[in-house]
């Protein structure tokens, strides 16, 4: 029987750093990838998916190996009538998590790459990758536009949901909100930078807005912005599952 994925989440553990310990904020002094890889312990092998995600700790992220297992192993023990929900894929990072490794699991990326992307860097590393991946994951999409207008046309049941586009205090509210109609009974959503104040309290007030609806499973701090462990923070919600008949 597979961990659920707040047991996976609670077992992985770090060998040095830990994520209460501070490191460097500035983004290009972070550890190496062999050096996070080596830090990371993960509770359960999946050897294969893991080498997958190996590939892509070289590339501009704003996460970390531990949250790309933790996206990965959702999104394939997610029930295959689902999809995977992806708003703010930036260069790609999150957004490929969960694909590789799941040729069979409807994965969607919405990005209007408004954040990040000088000379338009962000959108055309993340349309090289992409090209790339959806040659051998057919199941794939992506939308490049607001995430709002993005929800006027989502019609499949989520199963997985990220929300990681604009992280002000309305934006990261309204990004969970406007994803709830469509989150199937026993939805796991995944939000990061929860070391924001507002990011924080947002994801809060979402939940006690739907009293009963929604459970916290796991709220981790780190020291610092660009953490190897938990980046800047994450939480993991779930939709409260359908009576087992
Ligand atoms: C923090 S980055 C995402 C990082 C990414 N998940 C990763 O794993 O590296 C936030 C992204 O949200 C996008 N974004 C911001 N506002 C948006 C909006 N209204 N609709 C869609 N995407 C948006 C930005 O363009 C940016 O690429």
């Amino acid at each position: 029987m597979p961990l659920s994925a707040a047991e996976y989440l609670q077992q992985i553990q770090f060998q040095h750093l830990q994520p209460s310990h501070p490191t460097s904020e500035d983004y290009a002094a972070r550890i190496t990838p062999s050096e996070e890889l080596q830090n990371t312990l993960l509770p359960e092998a999946a050897e294969l998916s893991e080498q997958l995600l190996h590939t892509l700790l070289g590339m501009p992220r704003m996460s970390t190996f531990a949250v790309a297992s933790l996206i990965n192993k959702m999104v394939r023990e997610m029930p295959a009538d689902q999809c995977f929900l992806n708003v703010g894929t930036w260069c790609g990072f999150s957004f490929f998590s969960g694909i590789l490794g799941n040729p069979q699991k409807k994965c969607i990326g919405v990005d209007n790459f408004s954040e990040f992307n000088p000379d338009n860097q962000a959108r055309e590393t993340f349309m090289r990758l992409y090209n790339r991946i959806r040659s051998q994951y057919t199941e794939t999409l992506f939308y490049e536009m607001d995430y709002q207008y993005y929800f006027q046309h989502h019609q499949d049941p989520v199963g997985m949901d990220i929300y990681d586009g604009e992280h002000s205090y309305a934006n990261q509210l309204k990004g969970l909100q406007i994803a709830e109609p469509v989150l199937a009974p026993g939805a796991l959503i995944l939000v990061d930078d929860t070391n924001m104040p507002h990011v924080h309290q947002a994801t809060l007030d979402f939940i006690a807005l739907k009293p009963d609806q929604y459970t916290l499973l796991a709220d981790l701090k780190t020291a610092n912005n660009c953490h190897p462990t938990f980046w800047n923070g994450i939480m993991l919600l779930q939709k409260t599952p359908a009576p087992s008949l």
